[in-house]
């Protein structure tokens, strides 16, 4: 598939199954979407409190790490070391004032700087670099970084907008809604998924399927496609917002929503009901809202939980999801409490997000083997222009997405 390929429906209704399976469309990600105008996701502020804090995240499959300086800023570096490449940073999270390379001991300073290379001047007068090795033209390669409300991103694109203007007006205000005051983190999920990273994309974009797939989310309200609920997109269609809340929900509604389909329990109960005994933060009635930035992040709020989603592809089709699940700075002991009782909905084996990977599993397998010119009907809520919804029986933010990722990725669209 190169830059001739014609994706083949300009409403993005059709998604060909090969761009989860083909190795030159992965190859081309790397390129054009990792290396190219984007921001991608790297950490938290609050991560990386004292200078000399560390975390290791991605761009793409780059891997990179990302700490706060002297100065008190934020730099960002391929941990690759400049002399042969071996991984510099190795572990997850830590505080170092310098990184010393495992292989040679060549060392880094903050800023990325080379700062020392034992043996310069040879052994015994014999050896070492030449004079006119030069330290200071072999630092660590460095990204550009920006951040909004605490959540900083990288890109290796010079001719990106500052991130506040990609996000764009119409997703920021979702943004400044959760931070709207200090964060805490309360812990970390990693999960590996057996399937393309973008399938997970279009997961978190989808409310048709979360009032069909979570029967959990269904029976004990937190989500259902009889509540109030919208989904709206940034002016490029690529970020995206689904928000529902409890709000306007009649019972009729509920019972005709589901009559023959068995996810809606209105028989079971739990056993222990304190999941659901946890004072929401926010008074407005939110019961999800799972904002999603182009290409590979995901933010949300589901019941009184909040977490970052980072989708860290690894190969063509397996990827790490990668969990920050933090509250805010000045709640009380009860509120954390019950949030980490609420993270049981949530991560690998949480009771709704379980079923997210496994849904992207049997995509993954299912269209493995289908023929290139098979596509995937992405037609709830409508065809033609694509554009905001008042309802949850839309997939309009994953042709969105394919928008965007279309153009990203230089590809013409056969016309109407
Ligand atoms: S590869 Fe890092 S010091 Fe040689
Ligand atoms: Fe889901």
């Amino acid at each position: 598939m190169n830059s001739s390929f014609e994706w083949p429906s300009a409403d993005f209704t059709r998604v060909p199954y090969r761009v989860f399976r083909d190795e030159k469309v992965h190859a081309r990600e790397a390129e054009r979407l990792f290396k190219g105008p984007f921001w991608s996701y790297l950490c938290l502020d609050i991560e990386l409190p004292a200078a000399g804090d560390y975390v290791m995240s991605y761009v793409g499959e780059t891997q990179v790490f990302v700490t706060r300086t002297e100065e008190g800023g934020v730099a960002a570096f391929v941990n690759s070391c400049a002399h042969r490449g071996a991984q510099l940073v190795r572990n997850l999270r830590g505080n170092s004032l310098s990184h010393t390379c495992a292989y040679h001991q060549w060392c880094f300073d903050l800023e990325g700087r080379l700062i020392g290379v034992p043996q310069q001047r040879g052994v015994k007068g014999k050896g070492g670099m030449g004079p006119e090795f030069d330290r200071d033209r072999h630092g660590l390669k460095r990204l550009r970084v920006d951040s909004y409300k605490g959540l900083w991103f990288g890109t290796f694109s010079d001719d990106v907008a500052p991130l506040a203007d990609y996000i764009g007006p119409r997703i920021t205000p979702e943004i400044d809604r959760i931070f709207d005051r200090p964060i805490k983190i309360l812990g970390y999920y990693r999960q590996r998924i057996p399937a393309n990273w973008k399938l997970y994309l279009e997961n978190v974009k989808d409310p048709y399927h979360a009032g069909l797939l979570h029967l959990f989310h269904v029976t004990f309200g937190i989500y259902r496609p009889t509540m109030s609920g919208r989904v709206f997109m940034d002016e490029t269609n690529g970020h995206s917002v689904l928000r529902t809340a409890d709000i306007g929900e009649r019972q009729s509604d509920v019972n005709e929503a589901y009559s023959g389909i068995d996810k809606y329990r209105a028989d079971y109960r739990l056993a222990d009901a304190s999941m659901f005994d946890v004072a929401p933060d926010y008074d407005d009635r939110v019961t999800n809202m799972i904002m999603t930035i182009f290409p590979n992040l995901m933010l949300g709020q589901v019941a009184n939980t909040f977490q970052v989603r980072h989708v860290r592809p690894k190969g063509l089709k397996e990827f790490e999801l990668y969990w920050t699940y933090f509250g805010f700075a000045d709640e009380d002991e009860t509120a954390t409490e019950g949030k980490l009782r609420q993270s049981n909905f949530v991560g690998p084996a949480g009771y709704i997000s379980l079923e997210d990977g496994e849904a992207g599993r049997l995509v993954q397998i299912g269209t493995d083997r289908r023929s290139d010119e098979d596509c995937s009907i992405v037609e709830m809520g409508g065809r033609g222009e694509i554009g905001d919804a008042d309802t949850l029986a839309t997939e309009v933010a994953l042709r969105g997405f394919w928008k965007r990722y279309v153009g990203a990725m230089g590809w013409d669209v056969a016309p109407c």
